[in-house]
């Protein structure tokens, strides 16, 4: 009885089902006579990828593209016709009578895409999609595959595909970028091996590189090393006499990794929903031959770039940037004594030029060096069973794109002259036992715990979902990994929920006293911010926003998740956030030296400011600024950039706060618009204050201000009795015209410093200032000319925001109205 009403039950579940499994026809396999039309899926024998039509953007364009069929939301990871998509619902995917693939739309006698598969015999083929993800087409009779898939990445590299070079058919299997997140047009960003001298991966936009993976070392790329071989993470290099390629494969998790239509490389793992695990480019030292030649970048450094050893930079002081560096004058290094000096843990330099020995041992290869005078760097491509080095490069000529990592990297021995040997010599030059220790430690440590994450993942994937969400972890690009997920334990009285801590109200409310005046730090465009104290004694900066955004809870914390991901030496640090009971609360580290307002506009404080210490905090900020505005995944516009809102460390070095409540601009936009104008009198750009208007331009208007501030020690808003024109900008650009602007530069600088370089950055905080946001230069532009010595364009007359109103010269008759070029306008004041 009860299997009968079973069996009926079971019947009519079919028949419900039925329709669409007469819509969707799913085959294993595609025949000469069976081809796949738009609506049939063909999948894979465990059904872990599939293949069929699908559209983006535009519905009506039909691309055929393979997909991972188990994770929910159709991840693309391969298309056939990207540049030619099927413009109606007649799309079908077949083998023709040749014996090709190709795929037609309602015309069929030109076909959209073909695999250009030509053979002589009839078409005796079967097309598969392989568990891999690669489409296969097979020879009936010896299963020979001729034709693949793999061969034609787009822009995701899967487990087992090849990327690299097949040296004797000349095919190049490289990743390229879609041309949007919606188009899979062919875009511009490739990723693939140069084949040339000592091969390398490199990421290109065009023919221009963006990023260079470096050489293969043994187990890993010289420029990306906390990626290794460690049994969970298992890649593999094979450089012959027929091909070139890299392939990578991590068993039991489903991986890809994807190249971005502003050619970024990012890995994703999945679980529960797709985690970034990697990415580069990520850090500004990332960037292909970011301080030019014979330099060596380290983000550990006050201003990143730094020449090695034995040259010197072609301006006094500032090395940043295009530059580089030359070899020190006077300097002989052949047959005069010299020798070479060893720059520890780098990613070596370009070496597409270098030359190549994998027989010889490192001392054989100091020798050939040195015996060479032409010969500038060497080092060895790999270690002996004892530890010792073999194989050998040879670089002659400049040394491009080396950079230093805090705890990985190769040794590069760099030929200096006899006088840079002996100093290098006395001043004990490399690193003491200790600190080596501590190195070896320290990439012990995050070799240990990339092991043991991906040992989680692996672990939580078997167990299910249960649990799942009591534990998640932090996988993010760059040396920063994990972090978070420790550093986030300390806490317990909050929990992890994915990559930002979520911090009770409770909590917050006793570290502040409860939001008491006497913890008040200060008060900031979009809240107040209170200095807190958690039990375990860890000092936080609270920031309570205020009401006003309107945003939604869920948007607010989604934009809070993409802030926390935002990590930059010249960024304060998120730590976490609070959403309860319509309160918004964000957590910073806390750093006890104040802002940068305290120092410039004190009496006595400013003093401690040098010339070179506020350089190194202009330059600090513009790479924080740089950071929001193109460095990060996200485009932020910081719209209250001021003195106050720049801390300082123990050290004196520059932090940028209050970025948590600006805006973020996705994909392509450049610029929006507000009716509620916040930000701060005497920094707000002309567009900005009177029509709403904001872009990375008015973030640029402001750091001009601050700029000129901190050269100056002056208010920009404040009152300036006896100039002509209340405001600093007014008064900088009136001298500026008659070539006295050296008066104006704060007297506590001191004597040291060098009158050319403050005039130039006069000079470039008027080009930041001026009234046209088109003619302000970005951001990427002023950190380039803070650091090199190129000419300068001539600044256009700057926007006065505060130009007195009446004919008289008496600027105390300037209050609330103040006209820009005879437009009159109300600022709106926000704080
Ligand atoms: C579709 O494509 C065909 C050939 O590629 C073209 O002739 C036709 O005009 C297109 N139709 C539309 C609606 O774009
Ligand atoms: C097939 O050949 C055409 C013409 O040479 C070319 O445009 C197309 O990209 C080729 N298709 C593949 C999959 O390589
Ligand atoms: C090739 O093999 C498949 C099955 O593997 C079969 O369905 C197909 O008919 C064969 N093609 C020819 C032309 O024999
Ligand atoms: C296809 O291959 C089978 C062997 O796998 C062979 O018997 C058959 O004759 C072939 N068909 C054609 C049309 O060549
Ligand atoms: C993973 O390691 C095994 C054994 O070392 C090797 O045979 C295999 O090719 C590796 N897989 C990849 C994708 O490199
Ligand atoms: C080069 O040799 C040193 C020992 O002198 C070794 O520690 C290092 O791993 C070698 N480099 C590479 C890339 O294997």
């Amino acid at each position: 009885m009860s299997s009968n009403i079973e069996a009926f039950i079971q019947i009519l579940l079919l028949f419900l089902l039925l329709p669409s499994s007469i819509c969707q026809l799913s085959l294993e396999a595609l025949t000469p006579n069976r081809p796949i039309k738009d609506g049939d899926v063909l999948v894979s024998s465990t059904q872990i990828f599939a293949l069929g039509f699908f559209s983006r953007r535009n519905p009506q364009h039909r691309y055929v593209g393979v997909w991972h069929n188990k994770v929910p939301g159709q991840t693309i990871v391969w298309v056939a016709n990207r540049d030619n998509p099927v413009n109606d619902s007649y799309g079908v995917l077949s083998i023709n009578g040749d014996g090709g693939l190709v795929i037609h739309g309602k015309d069929r006698s030109t076909p959209l895409w073909s695999a250009n598969v030509t053979l002589s015999s009839p078409p005796n083929f079967t097309a598969k999609l392989l568990d891999t993800g690669n489409l296969v087409l097979i020879e009936n009779g010896s299963q020979r595959v001729v034709w693949e898939g793999f061969d034609y990445p787009s822009d995701t590299v899967l487990p087992f595909m090849k990327i690299g070079l097949n040296r004797r058919s000349g095919l190049e299997r490289r990743l390229t970028s879609w041309k949007s997140k919606d188009d899979p047009g062919t875009g511009s960003c490739t990723c693939g091996i140069d084949p040339m001298g000592f091969p390398q991966l490199f990421l290109w936009k065009g023919r221009e590189a963006l990023w260079r993976g470096g050489p293969w070392i043994g187990e890993k790329w010289s420029g990306r090393p906390e990626i290794t071989d460690n049994g969970v993470y298992n890649a593999s290099f094979v450089n012959n006499e027929d091909e070139i390629y890299f392939m990578y494969d991590v068993p039991t998790l489903i991986t890809r990794g994807v190249l971005d239509e502003s050619g970024i490389f990012q890995m994703f793992v999945w679980n529960d929903r797709w985690i970034k695990f990697y990415s580069y480019p990520t850090e500004w030292c990332d960037h292909y031959r970011q301080c030019g030649p014979n330099t060596n970048c380290d983000p550990d450094k006050q201003l990143a770039c730094t020449c090695l050893p034995g040259f010197e930079s072609k301006s006094p002081r500032l090395s940043v940037g295009g530059g580089g560096c030359i070899r020190k004058a006077g300097a002989s290094t052949c047959q005069n004594g010299e020798g070479f000096m060893k720059v520890a843990r780098v990613k070596i330099p370009d070496s597409s030029m270098a030359h190549m020995s994998m027989s010889m041992s490192l001392k054989e290869c100091k020798q050939k060096c040195l015996m060479d005078c032409s010969c500038t760097a060497f080092t060895n491509t790999s270690a002996d069973e004892q530890g010792g080095g073999v194989g050998c490069v040879i670089w002659h000529g400049d040394l491009m794109d080396t950079r230093t990592f805090s705890n990985a990297g190769q040794d590069l021995y760099v030929r200096v002259d006899s006088t840079s040997l002996a100093q290098y010599a006395k001043s004990g030059g490399s690193l003491s036992k200790k600190a080596r220790l501590a190195i070896s430690l320290g990439s012990a440590v995050i070799v240990f715990f990339l092991l043991l994450t991906l040992y989680w993942l692996v672990r939580m994937k078997m167990k299910g979902k249960r649990r799942q969400n009591k534990y998640s972890f932090k996988l993010t690009g760059g040396s920063t990994y994990f972090e978070e997920a420790i550093g986030g334990l300390a806490l317990d009285d909050s929990r992890i929920n994915s990559e930002l801590l979520l911090f009770h109200l409770n909590t917050l409310a006793t570290a502040t006293n409860n939001f008491s005046i006497e913890n008040k730090l200060g008060e900031g465009g979009f809240g107040s911010v209170y200095k807190g104290i958690l039990y375990d004694g860890k000092e936080i900066a609270v920031k309570r926003l205020s009401k006003f955004s309107g945003q939604g809870i869920e948007e607010f914390k989604n934009e809070i998740l993409l802030i926390a991901k935002l990590q930059h030496r010249n960024l304060v640090k998120i730590l976490g956030c609070c959403v309860e009971d319509e309160e918004k609360i964000l957590i910073y580290e806390y750093l006890p030296n104040k802002s940068l307002d305290s120092f410039i506009f004190n009496e006595t404080r400013r003093a401690l400011l040098s010339w070179t210490r506020r350089f190194v905090i202009i330059f600090g900020i513009a790479r924080g600024l740089l950071y929001l505005h193109e460095d990060s995944r996200l485009r932020i516009i910081h719209r209250d950039l001021k003195a106050s809102n720049v801390l300082l460390d123990n050290s004196l070095n520059p932090k940028i706060a209050d970025f948590g409540m600006a805006r973020i601009f996705r994909g392509e936009q450049t610029e929006a618009n507000t009716n509620r104008v916040v930000g701060t009198y005497g920094y707000m750009s002309p567009e900005y204050a009177m029509e709403g208007l904001f872009s990375i331009k008015s973030d640029v208007y402001s750091f001009g201000v601050l700029l000129l501030e901190i050269i100056t020690g002056k208010k920009n808003a404040g009152s300036h009795k006896g100039y002509p024109y209340s405001n600093l900008i007014g008064h900088v650009w009136e001298l500026w015209k008659e070539g006295r602007v050296m008066e104006i530069i704060d007297s506590s600088i001191g004597e040291s410093y060098l009158v050319s370089e403050i005039i130039r950055c006069i000079q470039i905080a008027l080009l930041c200032v001026q009234e046209l946001a088109t003619d302000r230069p970005t951001m990427l532009a002023v950190v380039s000319m803070l650091g090199n010595d190129a000419a300068l364009p001539s600044p256009r007359q700057p926007a006065f925001l505060l130009k007195r109103m009446s004919p008289s010269r008496d600027p105390s008759s300037n209050k609330g109205a103040s006209s820009v070029n005879d437009v009159t306008c109300t600022i709106v004041e926000a704080r």
